[in-house]
């Protein structure tokens, strides 16, 4: 596995805030990576010193494995609040600056355009677009250099559900030429739909990292069994309950063990000569993990 980026006790410290505490993050190279987390845990903070424009109290980071320095920056696209377009321009017009500014080829400008969908409109004015456009001519903009790391923060805020569709598509096809993303948000559901690897920040702190497909695997199985007989006693002498509990509507719920699951427990009770009558295996969501992980922490 290549790594994007890597952090170590990265730090930032507003009197005696802590707004991001000691952070490791590794990020790897091809992942679209979701940093997640409620309002103020940290996220925009933490960006913004991998992009160099706060100063980290402590703590350090590598690019590519090399130290920050203005190289490793213009690999780098960002989006870190929705940058200033001229009102009265058209988003060709609007480009045509940025890639002046920006040093790119203007042949560059059209392909952009043509990838987050915006070559019909672009003779039209920037103040005509539709907030969801506005944010898609941002990624156009961020993407006029050919980053190879796209940063996003809080990417749909804002959008309706036509326009969060959508730039989840073009997130998905960015991701798709081989650039590695990171995306901040709140939006549990978004980080699922979109990312492959996520990190949990509460108050400034990482409480958790991994992959979004692992989310809920090596978790405790819960099953609602129903049979026309009590079943806590026998329950507690099978090995792969951690417990059970008879519940007010008359089911048990039964927590397994990893890696076993309803229909392992179904089978030991048949083998016990009990056939429930119902059957019901409750996992986990990402949600309900995640608020677990934020009360927990
Ligand atoms: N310039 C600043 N001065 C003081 N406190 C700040 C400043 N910027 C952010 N904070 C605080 O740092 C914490 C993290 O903020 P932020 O990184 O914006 O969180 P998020 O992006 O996750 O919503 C918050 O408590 C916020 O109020
Ligand atoms: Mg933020």
């Amino acid at each position: 596995m290549e790594t994007v980026l890597s952090t170590q006790g990265l730090s930032k410290q507003y009197g005696s805030l802590k707004a991001v505490d000691k952070l490791d993050l590794v990020i790897p190279k091809g992942s679209v990576f979701g940093l997640l987390g409620p309002n103020g845990s940290g996220k925009t903070t933490t960006l913004g010193m991998l992009l160099d424009v706060i100063q980290p109290t402590a703590g350090s980071y590598q690019w590519f494995g090399l130290p920050a320095g203005k190289e490793q920056r213009k690999r780098i696209g960002a989006i870190l609040e929705t940058p200033v377009f001229y009102p009265y321009l058209t988003a060709r017009q609007n480009l045509k600056i940025v890639a002046l500014i920006k040093e790119v080829p203007q042949t560059a400008i059209h392909k952009v355009l043509d990838q987050v969908g915006l070559a019909e409109r672009q003779h039209d004015a920037f103040k005509t677009y539709s907030l969801g456009m506005k944010q898609r001519l941002s990624i156009a903009s961020a993407l006029l250099c050919n980053p190879e790391v796209m940063i996003l923060d809080e990417p749909t805020n804002g959008l309706d559900p036509q326009g969060i569709a959508e730039i989840r598509n073009l997130i998905m096809g960015i991701a798709q030429q081989g650039k590695t993303i990171i995306l901040a948000s709140h939006l549990l559901d978004e980080v699922q739909k979109v990312c492959s690897d996520f990190a949990v920040l509460k108050k400034g702190k990482l409480i958790y990292t991994g992959k979004v497909s692992e989310v809920g695997h090596q978790q405790e199985t819960t099953v609602l069994v129903q049979a026309s007989q009590p079943l806590t006693e026998l329950l507690n002498t099978c090995p792969m309950v951690v417990h059970s509990q008879v519940q007010p509507h008359g089911k048990t719920e039964v927590v397994l063990h990893p890696p076993y699951t309803a229909s392992d427990l179904n089978k030991w009770l048949f083998e016990q000569n009990i056939i429930a009558s119902h059957l019901e295996a409750k996992t986990k969501t990402l949600e309900k993990q995640f608020l677990e992980l934020l009360e927990n922490a």
